[in-house]
């Protein structure tokens, strides 16, 4: 036991929506077909949010209300939840805040996070440090995104590939090493270029000529990010075992950002793991931006073992790209 206080994961939730979107439903949208889209992407079928007035904070309240059933406390004794997200219901008031109103988390405040696929990474390190510093005993922690929100489903480039999908973990303090160990966090905007959406902001506000020009949806240069994605995710997670002085041996499980298996596939091979220690339900799910991570840890919670360590990786919009370490906390079986 020492004194030094870390955030230790203490439950997850999580939330994806019923109806599912397969390769064969895309076929009959745009010019793909299945076998393209599995071998490119690892993907079959992704989650949308469907129904008049639901958004991301329709996700992420039932994945936070989850986690507080599991952990068996009530949302009024959270101190703070942040949301990552892209796709916020609003640009304001937050979607941590609209999230907090619908499950009666009375006491917490709440703030949104944008850092594309990173989001999770870059929200977790936040509350870890919100934990770490001795002011706060329960940080929720959240990452969802309805994609289906801004992709054009007349792309063929983009609409393979994202689904809708939020999950979230508490944090809570630990004196037993266990929780967030370590974090390296990443960001370079100068790849803003191949990777946005180009309007809706204050640049180009919303007008008649950017829904005109299909201008508030995704923008990607996938080729592009796909190279940057492979060498950026891969070295990060190296950097992360080396100076942790781990190996690959070390790691009961890689947790990757799904955003193609052919990029997670390179990442797990660079660590030295096997395909057996990678989470992966991208052919589930697809790119659910900053849901990936969480998504796969409410999967996989069953499985994880206290004291298994775990490495936390992305790539994404912005650019943006991160690895942290985790050691389980906890042990369901
Ligand atoms: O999570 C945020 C970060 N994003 C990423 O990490 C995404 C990174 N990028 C990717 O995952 C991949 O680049 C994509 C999945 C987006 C595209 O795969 P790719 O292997 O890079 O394909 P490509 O864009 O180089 O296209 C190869 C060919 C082209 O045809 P030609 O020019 O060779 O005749 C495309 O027109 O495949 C064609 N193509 C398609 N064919 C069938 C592109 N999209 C499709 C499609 N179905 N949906």
């Amino acid at each position: 036991m020492s004194n030094k206080i870390t955030a230790a994961i203490t439950a997850v939730g999580g939330f994806v929506p019923e109806d599912r979107l397969t390769n064969f439903d895309l076929e009959k949208m745009v010019d793909t077909n299945d076998e393209w889209i599995r071998t490119r992407t690892g993907i079959s079928e992704r989650r949308i949010l469907k129904g008049p007035g639901l958004a991301t904070s329709d996700m992420i309240a039932p994945a936070v209300k989850q986690l507080c059933q599991k952990r068996g406390i009530d949302p009024m004794e959270i101190d703070c939840l942040i949301v990552a997200t892209v796709t916020p219901d609003m640009f304001f008031p937050s979607t941590a805040n609209l999230a907090c109103d619908k499950i009666g988390a009375k006491n917490a405040f709440g703030f949104d996070l944008a850092a594309a696929c990173s989001g999770f990474l870059y929200a977790l390190t936040t509350g870890a440090a919100f934990i770490e510093s001795g002011r706060y005993k329960k940080v929720v922690v959240a990452g969802g995104d309805k994609m289906s929100a801004i992709v054009d489903y007349t792309d063929r480039s983009t609409s393979i590939i994202f689904g809708d999908g939020a999950a979230a973990v508490l944090l809570e303090p630990d004196t037993n090493g266990y929780g967030v160990l370590d974090s390296i966090l990443k960001s370079d905007g100068s790849g803003c270029h191949y990777l946005h959406m180009k309007a809706g902001g204050s640049l180009r506000p919303a007008s008649i000529e950017t829904v005109t020009n299909k201008q508030h949806y995704i923008y990607q240069e996938g080729q592009a990010v796909f190279k940057f994605a492979v060498k950026g995710m891969a070295d990060v997670s190296a950097e992360l075992l080396e100076r942790n002085n781990l190996t690959g041996d070390d790691i009961a499980w890689l947790v990757p950002h799904q955003a193609n298996k052919r990029i997670i596939d390179a990442t797990a091979q660079r660590m030295g793991l096997s395909s057996e220690k990678v989470m992966l339900n991208i052919q589930k799910f697809g790119n659910t931006t900053a849901g990936t991570i969480p998504l796969c840890l409410w999967e996989w919670e069953n499985q994880l073992k206290k004291g298994d360590n775990l490495v936390f990786a992305a790539f994404g919009g912005g650019f943006t790209w991160g690895a942290t370490l985790v050691k389980w906390a906890y042990q369901k079986n």
